[in-house]
């Protein structure tokens, strides 16, 4: 189409992964046990890991555990790059496999093979013209870290991630320009178990441990954006935070009270430290009423204030409504965080309510906000895809939520608001973070797997392949 487009010319059109979620070859190449590998898979996955006894310990008699083998991508990388080279992508978002570096994550020799097996990877991608973007940790913290330490409950994370993201920095950074340096950092308020490395015995149920951490993540991150600017001042190193739009149930004040008291604990908190160096002006509040006293150490607040991040990364799948009435609240189910659901909304087969205009909000929102550019790095649609006999998916209720996701991000570009990127989450099949299943599936590329990782592994082109690839042709211009 001759349409002239409203993205940026160099708009970074692409797709995002997880390690942990799609690699599989969790015991090959010296790789170590990370906090997912101990995650079982099913729909009570959080169930059974919010359970006071659970232990990190793997029970292979009781649970299938899918990120173990996840799509092999370990062993079929050069195959999925190729189709992401086919559909165009500019960028492709991952994130490095910490335990595949340190298996430990106490130790202080990097393993070369973890490190080669990602030059791989980055070489691929720069063979097709693909930039990767790479999130630093997004929910894999070695096993060792969070078993023997606590996960970031304890201080010396910040060591084990400075010297991590060290090594990983100076190994890549002429391959790598954009950085991630923690996925959905925000979710550790309510899955701190990925998030944090915290089980209910270290601490996952204490408000004072999971703002202790917080406040170590943050350490961690400006030691790597000050590792990350030494190296190149032009790397750009950006916060990850996972946003849901957040409406008062109704107009009575309170209610927006509730909303903002919501955003500024969930959507904002971390984000307005990482990209503006310092605490936010309710902090306080929040901590006296969470009984919160944290331990902040002399240089930390000046640490904070000279290493914000270059901008700010985001996960926009849904909206949330909350309210002051706990009658209302409690009847709610379904809605990931906690929220009630919304009658002006359709929902996914899981609960998360489907709100395009909600986008449009939080972009302006975020952007007024911090005035840095924004990333949208995850997006899109969990679905039972079937294949049908021609090994082909119909998938136009996904082709239908990303258009109109998309065609919001328009809206908000011309509302004035400076958009990078967008990187859909899940471009290829891969294992689901709350639930571990396959069948909960985001892909352009289905991957012939079960939720018990069984089946061929093959990958097929859907529908919605063939149109975002007309998506990025066309710099957006064609949905
Ligand atoms: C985000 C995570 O929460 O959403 C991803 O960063 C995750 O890791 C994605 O996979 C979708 O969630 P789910 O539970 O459907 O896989």
């Amino acid at each position: 189409s001759n349409t002239k487009s409203i993205f940026p010319k160099n708009f970074l059109w692409g797709g995002s992964t997880a390690a942990n979620q799609l690699e599989g070859a969790y015991l090959e190449d010296g790789r170590g046990l990370s906090v997912a590998d101990a995650l079982p898979g099913g729909k009570d996955r959080f169930k059974i890991v919010a359970s006071p006894d659970f232990n990190f310990e793997l029970d292979e008699s009781k649970y299938v555990y899918p990120n173990h083998k996840g799509i092999d991508h370990y062993h079929r990388y050069k195959e999925d790059i190729a189709l992401f080279a086919k559909m165009g992508f500019k960028v492709y978002r991952l994130s490095i496999a910490w335990s595949r570096i340190f298996p430990n994550g106490d130790e202080t020799t990097p393993n070369e093979a973890g490190l080669a097996f990602y030059d791989n990877i980055f070489d691929e991608c720069l063979k097709y013209g693909i930039e990767p973007v790479v999130t630093i940790s997004h929910y894999e913290m070695p096993l060792h870290l969070a078993k023997e330490y606590g996960g970031w409950g304890n201080r010396k994370l910040v060591d084990f991630y400075e010297r991590y993201a060290k090594v990983v920095l100076e190994r890549y950074h002429t391959k790598v320009k954009y950085w991630m340096t923690f996925n959905e950092i925000n979710s550790a308020l309510h899955f701190p178990v990925m998030s944090q490395g915290l089980v209910m015995k270290t601490g996952a149920g204490s408000k004072q441990t999971i703002y202790q951490g917080l406040h170590h993540q943050f350490l961690a991150s400006s030691k790597a954006v000050k590792i990350a600017h030494d190296l190149n001042p032009d790397l750009e190193v950006g916060c990850m935070i996972i946003y849901a739009t957040t409406y008062a149930y109704d107009s009575n004040p309170i209610n927006h009270l509730k909303a903002l008291e919501y955003n500024q604990a969930f959507n904002f908190y971390c984000a307005d430290v990482q990209a503006k160096g310092e605490y936010p002006h309710y902090a306080k509040r929040i901590w006296k009423e969470e009984n919160v006293t944290l331990d902040i150490h002399d240089g930390d607040l000046e640490l904070l204030k000279a290493y914000p991040v270059d901008y700010v990364g985001f996960s926009y799948y849904m909206s949330t409504v909350v309210t002051t009435d706990e009658d209302v609240m409690a009847k709610s189910e379904g809605n990931l965080l906690s929220g009630v659901s919304n009658p002006f909304l359709e929902a996914s087969e899981w609960g998360w309510q489907i709100d395009p205009l909600g986008l449009r909000l939080a972009l302006n929102e975020l952007y007024g906000r911090y005035q840095k550019p924004l990333f949208i790095v995850e997006n899109g649609l969990g679905a039972k895809d079937v294949l049908d006999e021609n090994n082909f998916v119909e998938d136009d209720y996904r082709i239908d939520y990303l258009r109109s996701h998309i065609e919001a991000m328009g809206e908000a570009i011309g509302d004035g608001v400076d958009l990078m990127g967008y990187t859909p989450w899940g471009c290829i099949d891969l294992v689901s973070a709350s639930t571990g299943e396959m069948s909960k599936r985001y892909g352009f590329i289905y991957v012939d797997l079960d939720d018990n990782i069984e089946g061929s592994g093959d990958r097929y082109e859907k529908k919605s392949f063939n149109w975002y690839k007309k998506v990025i042709e066309t710099n957006g211009s064609d949905l």
